[in-house]
């Protein structure tokens, strides 16, 4: 039996959404007007609510701002024709939480308190769901440590948020990325399985010298031999060489995206042939000098399917083949976002209604 959790709603008393072009969303900068909120406190969940989004007060000695013990999620929402708000494998982003608070001794969260949370935000912003092609509404639950203490030790108290903001598209082109070789994003037994914000304060530095060099984003190698590709800034990667989808295998170093799966899932049901295995650097690039690699793209919810224009690679530039002609990656872009918007059938169950 599900629980039915007691939130209190503290409504906003004004609106912002009127200061809001939707026709002109930047990525990540405007928000909806409330947020959910629940402390962890003596051992437990509590204090569930939702009130209007506000910033935090937090005490200098507030122990995520030192340690980073701190987690979170990326999930979207969008309409259907009816004007309905679905929300695309919510409960896939709750259980990577998890296991992502699990790596980072952050107590776990239920499933009540993440979906119910969701829900009552999303009935009370859902006029903040864009429904023009390429808008969603991108959805962050997080949960950070709570305590006011700098020794390091996991802490005792913890805050589990969700707020939401409008989007637009994450890449307005397709994508010029660069092989990294040198700096690494995860190494075994570390954290880049986890969803964990010092993964990404690790990676900037990196992607700023490429951003430096003309390129949008990183492609990450192995950290040992940096000779196994591994994923892409929040983005895990794909090719089509000859006939066949390679991707590698979601593991210690690598997030297991959900898109990813999504991708795969409608691969596999499409009758293609699809491997996940480590693809090295040199395949690859050999794959591009025998005109065999069709097609490369990166797969996130940010982002959805980033089609990848050029791959750099020890100082030179690969242009890879035309996205117009890419026929996997159109189809499987079209298809994903008619399903999350209830325009195709859901055959996996993955679009969640309130
Ligand atoms: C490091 C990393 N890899 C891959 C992904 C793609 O995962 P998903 O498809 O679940 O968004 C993300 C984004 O969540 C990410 O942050």
């Amino acid at each position: 039996m599900v629980d039915t959790l007691n939130i209190d709603i503290n409504k906003t008393a004004k609106s912002r959404i009127q200061e809001v072009d939707f026709t002109n969303i930047p990525f990540g900068k405007v928000y909806s007007d409330h947020m959910f909120v629940a402390d962890f406190e003596g051992g437990q969940w509590k204090n569930f609510r939702i009130k209007p989004y506000e910033p935090l007060q937090l005490s200098p000695a507030n122990a995520t701002l030192h340690y980073g013990q701190s987690v979170f999620e990326g999930m979207k929402a969008y309409k259907n024709e009816a004007g309905e708000v679905l929300v695309f494998r919510p409960k896939a982003n709750f259980l990577r939480l998890n296991k992502s608070a699990e790596r980072m001794c952050i107590p776990q969260i239920s499933e009540e308190m993440f979906m119910q949370g969701l829900d009552e935000l999303l009935k009370l912003d859902q006029d903040w769901v864009p429904d023009l092609p390429n808008t969603s509404l991108y959805i962050r639950p997080f949960i950070f440590a709570a305590d006011d203490y700098i020794g390091i030790r996991p802490s005792d108290t913890y805050r589990f948020m969700i707020f939401t903001c409008p989007v637009g598209a994450y890449y307005s082109e397709p994508v010029k990325v660069k092989i990294e070789t040198k700096y690494s994003r995860a190494a075994a037994g570390g954290t880049g399985a986890a969803k964990a914000a010092g993964n990404y304060a690790g990676s900037l530095y990196p992607a700023m010298q490429a951003h430096k060099q003309g390129y949008h984003q990183l492609i990450w190698t192995d950290a040992l031999t940096h000779q196994y590709i591994e994923e892409s800034g929040t983005m895990n990667v794909m090719f089509v060489i000859g006939d066949t989808l390679l991707t590698s295998p979601a593991g210690d170093t690598i997030l297991a995206g959900i898109t990813r799966d999504s991708v795969l899932t409608l691969a596999r049901e499409w009758g293609y042939k699809v491997e996940e295995r480590k693809v090295s650097v040199k395949e690859v690039m050999e794959a591009i000098e025998a005109g065999t690699l069709k097609e490369a793209f990166g797969t996130g919810t940010a982002a959805t399917i980033a089609q990848i224009a050029v791959i750099g690679h020890e100082g030179k530039d690969h242009t890879l083949p035309a996205v117009e002609g890419r026929e996997f990656s159109n189809r499987v872009l079209k298809s994903l976002d008619e399903i999350k918007t209830g325009r195709a059938e859901d055959k996996w169950n993955w679009v969640h209604k309130f």
